[in-house]
Parts: C-alpha cells; structure tokens; sequence
C-alpha cells in the first residue's frame, strides 16, 4: 500500500461545525496556512485540508473537513460526517445565538458519528473580549456536562488554534 511505503500510517478525518461566521474557515486556514482572512465568503459545499502533525515521532495526518454553517449552503450531511474521528464545534464568543446552536449541533453530530469520538468545545473569536456575549465560565461547564474538550481560541491573533487541533488528534491516536 502506497501510503504504508510512505511511512503515512496514521490518517484522521477532523470535522468542524458550528453556526455561519463563528470562524471556522479561519480557524482551519489559521492551522493549516497560518493565514487569517478579514473578509472571507462564507464556506459552499465543502473544503478540506489535510495537515501533517508530528505526535510523539511520528507523523499524523489530519484531514480537516469545513462545511457551511447556514443550511442552504451545505452538502450532504452524511457524507460530511463518514468516517470523522473528531470533531471541534465552534461558536463565536461575541455572539450567544451562536453558543445556543451548539445543543443543535451536538445533536446533528451524535446522529451521524459515534459518541466515542474526539470533540471538542471552541469559543472562537476570544480576541473580542471588549464585546464577550458568552463567559469562559458558561463555555467550560456546557463542555462538561456533554463530555467535550473546551477551549477557546481566536483565529485572528493564533490564540490556542495549534493546541485545539492538537489535542483532538492526539485523543484519536
Ligand atoms: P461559514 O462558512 O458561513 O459557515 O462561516 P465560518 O464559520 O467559516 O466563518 P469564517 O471563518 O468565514 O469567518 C467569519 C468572519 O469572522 C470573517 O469576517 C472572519 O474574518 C471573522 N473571524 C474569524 N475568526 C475570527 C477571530 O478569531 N476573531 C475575529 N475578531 N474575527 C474572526
Ligand atoms: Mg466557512
């Protein structure tokens, strides 16, 4: 096997959801460009990325999928989700209506993957804390009580962007 040859043996699909304009796009480019854009579209379909991460030696491939957030847009649900091992869902800090979609997202998400996989909780846009509409307090204990992963993160001045990927691939491996 071609992969095998390469030494690539690990290769994880990483899925990222969350309401439209949490910055989910951003955090992907953040990671995989380290590339931030102030006036990026909003996602159609789907794009993904894949970023090589060294853990422990050796080396991880994480594919890193990022669909729409607004519904029209979107591609098939089931297809976006197959096969994912982990999953950061994202909401913005400057916007509850965005914290109060996560409930919905879980849902979405324990309907098309195993519960057993990696999640993690992303308050995203923590560079905003002069308009903050959600506390660190609120996003920790909604994480704890469905059994996620929390952090939060600004994809615009790098906050916390590598340690978040990091942390849900290397729950995978
Ligand atoms: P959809 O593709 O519609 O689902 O949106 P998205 O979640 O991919 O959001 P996107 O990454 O396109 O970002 C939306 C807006 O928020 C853009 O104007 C970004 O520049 C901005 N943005 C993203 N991340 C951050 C951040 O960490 N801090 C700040 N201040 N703005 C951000
Ligand atoms: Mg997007």
């Amino acid at each position: 096997h071609e992969e095998e040859e390469r030494g690539e043996e690990y290769l994880f699909k990483i899925v990222l959801i969350g309401d439209s304009a949490v910055g989910k796009s951003n955090l992907l480019s953040r990671f995989a460009r380290n590339e931030f854009d102030n006036n990026s579209k909003a996602t159609i379909g789907v794009e993904f990325q894949t970023q090589v991460v060294e853990i422990d030696g050796k080396e991880v491939k994480a594919q890193i999928w990022d669909t729409a957030g607004q519904e029209r847009f979107r591609a098939v649900t089931s297809a976006y989700y197959r096969g994912a091992v982990g999953a950061l869902i994202v909401y913005d800090i400057s916007r509850r209506s965005s914290f109060d979609s996560i409930k919905r997202w879980l849902d979405e998400l324990s309907t098309h993957c195993d519960t057993t996989m990696a999640r993690m909780l992303v308050g995203n846009k923590c560079d905003l804390e002069n308009i903050r509409d959600v506390s660190v307090e609120e996003g920790k204990s909604l994480a704890e009580e469905e059994g996620l992963f929390f952090m939060e993160t600004s994809a615009l001045d790098s906050t916390n962007v590598q340690t978040a990927f990091e942390i849900v691939i290397r729950e995978i491996y």
